[in-house]
């Protein structure tokens, strides 16, 4: 290594959406690449810059910062036609000007029109039992990827190989959608056509992404890794198979954007002061109540990519204790303090029962997950409006009292606390590019 290495990776610990694309937007200002390296288009990264809202789906949230090469690594499925339509809408919008400041993984798989519509079909044959996917497809591309039969973005800009891989792929898939989904085949021609039209768009940003990290690691670049989703919902270790079918975690980062694990050097977890999920599946904490509801509307716990109201409940430190461990976590971005405010108590889940006895993981089964209940302790609430304080000192102390303890129940610092959507509503306690 000829410079120091200088690597953050930005991962979320619960089921997804802990604003993580806040906190990588705010990185990114120091970060010289940021990076991808899993999921797809069923991520929503909601950024607000000035009062202006931004969601991204695909590309990296350095995207905003024009300094910034933003990197789509080999482990990311990618839908073409989102990521045309998302470039160009930033582009409109002045971003992305330079043309070296998108780069794509020529391994990465693409999502293709049967993933989606096999998705669909899936998800509604299982009725009540549903995953409950965002429907972008994510999944069957991912099984296509394992299965060896995928398609990726450098067939995509190879127009004779791609041309006949998609031929043989859809005739397979059209007999599946058929035969078991009860669907109507998809037209090869037209999709061909389309398809084609996105790879001329895109090809001149594909290249060997693993190679060009590698050397800007090397180089002592400032690389920031982005993970979408949360530890959660990966596919390994997440409340299976109520995930998603990827590594959402810091493990991920090795295999998705093809560098040694030795690379990366710091990671800074992301968690709610509160816990959601979207989509179906075990979630102890859960609230249906009075209280579930204003955290709901005082968060705007609506899916960025599905607009589906997000479940909401209390902080769940099993599920934090399991997610700092797996991931290394080295500091927590705490986010969205600023939605307990007004609540007379809150609590904070420490353990769970099982059939009356005592545990501290996360069961194995599904069924025994759903039947678990929360053990919890029970901390005053604050009245005083915390959104835009300026420095710890100025939270109200029942507020710095909550901080306090989930350091103490995770072992890990909170190295930065987000108190509202906006870029200066964020107290950065410790800057992880300088560890
Ligand atoms: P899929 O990733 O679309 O296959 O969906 C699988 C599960 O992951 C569902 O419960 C989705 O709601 C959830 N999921 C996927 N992406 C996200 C995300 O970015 N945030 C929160 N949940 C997600």
């Amino acid at each position: 290594m000829s410079a120091p290495l200088s690597s953050v990776a930005v991962v979320g610990l619960q089921w997804g959406d802990e604003g993580k694309g806040k906190i990588v937007d705010l990185l990114s200002a120091r970060a010289d690449l940021v990076v991808r390296f899993q999921g797809g288009n069923n991520a929503g990264h909601t950024l607000v810059v000035e009062g202006e809202q931004t969601v991204l789906h695909l590309i990296p949230s350095g995207a905003l910062h024009a300094r910034s090469v933003c990197v789509i690594g080999g482990g990311v499925v990618v839908d073409p036609g989102v990521l045309v339509e998302e470039y160009e809408g930033l582009r409109k919008r002045g971003l992305l000007s330079d043309p070296g400041a998108l780069r794509i993984s020529q391994e990465a798989h693409l999502i293709l029109p049967y993933h989606k519509a096999i998705d669909l079909a899936r998800e509604h044959a299982r009725g009540k039992g549903k995953i409950g996917t965002t429907g972008r497809g994510i999944g069957p591309a991912y099984e296509d990827k394992f299965a060896r039969i995928g398609i990726r973005m450098a067939d995509l800009c190879d127009p004779g190989v791609f041309a006949a891989k998609l031929r043989e792929n859809l005739e397979e898939k059209n007999a599946y959608l058929a035969a078991m989904l009860d669907q109507g085949g998809l037209d090869y021609r037209s999709m061909l056509d389309e398809l084609s039209g996105y790879a001329s768009k895109l090809a001149p940003f594909v290249c060997d992404t693993s190679a060009l990290l590698d050397h800007a690691l090397r180089d002592g670049k400032r690389v920031l890794f982005e993970g979408a989703q949360g530890m959660m919902l990966d596919v390994d270790h997440g409340s299976y198979p109520f995930v998603t079918s990827s590594n959402t975690g810091a493990a991920g980062i090795a295999a998705g954007a093809g560098v040694a694990p030795k690379l990366v050097k710091t990671v800074v977890g992301i968690s709610k002061a509160y816990t959601t999920r979207v989509g179906s599946g075990p979630f102890p904490t859960e609230l249906d109540d009075d209280t579930g509801e204003h955290l709901r509307r005082a968060g705007g716990e609506f899916g960025a990519t599905t607009g589906r109201p997000r479940r909401c409940g209390w902080f769940d430190a099993v599920v934090l204790s399991k997610a700092v461990r797996l991931n290394g976590v080295d500091s927590i971005a705490l986010t969205k303090l600023d939605v307990l405010t007004a609540l007379p108590s809150i609590q904070i889940c420490t353990g769970y029962k099982l059939d009356g006895y005592s545990i501290d993981a996360i069961p194995a089964q599904v069924a025994d997950y759903e039947r678990v209940e929360p053990v919890y302790e029970q901390w005053p609430g604050w009245e005083e409006d915390i959104s835009g304080v300026g420095s710890l000192d100025e939270l109200p102390e029942r507020a710095r009292n909550y901080i306090c303890r989930l350091e103490e129940l995770l072992g890990v610092p909170v190295g930065i606390v987000s108190t509202g959507p906006g870029r200066d509503q964020t107290l950065i306690l410790s800057d992880p590019f300088a560890g």
